[in-house]
């Protein structure tokens, strides 16, 4: 098999991150304060913290979906709030996202293989990965998969394909991503009846008039087919209402095909380029756990408010010897308890807030949550919570400043 070299390739031993949980999340107070987590959301480099989870994880892991930058050499924006779509462009307002800049392909190919390499690792026997990429790295990362994967696990490469405006003159639009799918070994999850989907109407108008049609291939119309190897779904643009803010944020409904393909309920389903959650979001959807993992504050606390609307409990973890930038003093927020209410007040511009009705001063047990409506950006400014001992808050502001006081 042909393999594909570049300077400085090698596979380092791993060098796990300490873990230190900083808090667990009841979405809604679903089983506070004792239910067992189903899912972990981690602030890190995904290498040393996938290191971290080998000795409990090694091949324990279904299902891994992976969207790492794609090597486009740019900067990523993430769009301050959410309800202010009706904005134009030139009046957002912007905040850091993601760094997509490389030295060279080199470094970028050598981010690539470490990581794919622990995926691999970290896959069950009948586990599955999909890599999703572009045409900057598409092609290299085949290669490599073919090494860690064997080419004979190669399952798939699937074209997801989208619309949106170009400013591309020179060339045919590029509006489609790879998605290149590999298992673990023959014996993988394939659910194949989970995913079909209506034949087309012309398909079906055929065959109800002529059962010759097809050339003796008669198909099961009720039953609908299985999807095609290339998918159109919408990306998350502007007036979407999943939209985030987060940049590059991939459509739910394609993250639920993925899933319901190559996942069982209650297997286990890891993203650990996470962005803005989606894959854990999803997951947890479809009854099954999660682990998620992103380097950026700004993504972590994005997914950590997306993931309050469902029902799984999760834990928050970091590098213990990561800065948290959460400032524990602040003029400006102020809270009021009266009853089984607490009461935010404050001139920050607030995306999501949540309480600790019974804070011990060591780990943040969030029972009740609120963040801003997509379209109108108003979000409660009251909580109603059985309160049982002291109260603390953590609040983050649309700029992605983060606060957590207590009373
Ligand atoms: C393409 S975005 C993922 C978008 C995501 N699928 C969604 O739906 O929102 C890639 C993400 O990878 C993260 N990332 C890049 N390098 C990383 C690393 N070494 N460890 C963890 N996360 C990383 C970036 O911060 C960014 O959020």
């Amino acid at each position: 098999m042909p393999t594909l070299h570049w300077n400085g390739k090698h596979l380092s031993p791993p060098q796990p991150v300490s873990l230190t949980l900083d808090s667990v999340v009841h979405p809604k107070g679903r089983g506070y304060p004792k239910s067992r987590p189903d899912g972990r959301l981690i602030l890190g480099d995904n290498l040393p913290v996938m290191s971290a989870l080998l000795p409990a994880y090694e091949g324990r892991i279904n299902l891994i979906y992976a969207d790492p930058p794609f090597f486009t050499n740019r900067k990523f924006s993430a769009r301050v709030g959410r309800g202010e779509d009706s904005r134009k462009p030139s009046k957002w307002k912007l905040a850091e996202g993601y760094h997509d800049s490389w030295a060279d392909m080199d470094s970028y190919l050598q981010f690539l293989y470490e990581r794919l390499h622990l995926m691999h690792r970290l896959l069950a026997p009948n586990g599955t990965l999909y890599l999703h990429l572009d045409w900057h790295a598409d092609a290299q990362a085949r290669l490599i998969l073919d090494e860690l994967f064997g080419a004979e696990n190669f399952i798939n490469e699937i074209i997801w394909a989208y619309h949106g405006p170009s400013p591309i003159r020179t060339a045919f639009n590029r509006k489609h991503d790879t998605i290149l799918m590999y298992a673990k070994s023959r014996e993988y999850t394939f659910n194949v009846d989970d995913i079909r989907e209506p034949y087309n109407p012309n398909t079906v108008a055929t065959f109800k008039a002529s059962r010759k049609a097809g050339f003796g291939k008669i198909p099961d119309l009720e039953r609908g087919k299985v999807p095609e190897d290339w998918w159109y779904f919408p990306v998350v643009a502007r007036l979407h209402n999943e939209r985030t803010g987060y940049p590059t944020q991939k459509p739910a409904a394609m993250m639920e095909r993925i899933i319901l393909a190559s996942s069982n309920k209650n297997d286990l389903v890891a993203d650990f380029f996470c962005g803005s959650g989606t894959t854990a979001l999803t997951a947890a959807k479809l009854g099954r756990k999660f682990i998620t993992c992103d380097e950026s504050t700004r993504a972590v606390n994005t997914a950590r408010a997306r993931l309050a609307g469902v029902k799984s409990v999760f834990t928050v973890e970091r590098d213990v010897a990561a800065q948290t930038g959460v400032a524990t003093k602040s003029k400006k927020v102020r809270l009021k308890i009266s009853g089984d209410l607490v009461q935010l007040k404050t001139s920050l511009d607030v995306d999501f807030w949540e309480v600790d009705p019974a804070w011990d001063g060591k780990i943040f047990r969030s029972a009740a949550q609120a963040q801003r409506h997509v379209r109108s950006g108003d979000i409660p400014m009251e909580l109603k919570i059985k309160i049982g001992g002291r109260v603390c808050i953590r609040l983050v502001t649309v700029e992605g400043k983060q606060f957590q006081i207590s009373k």
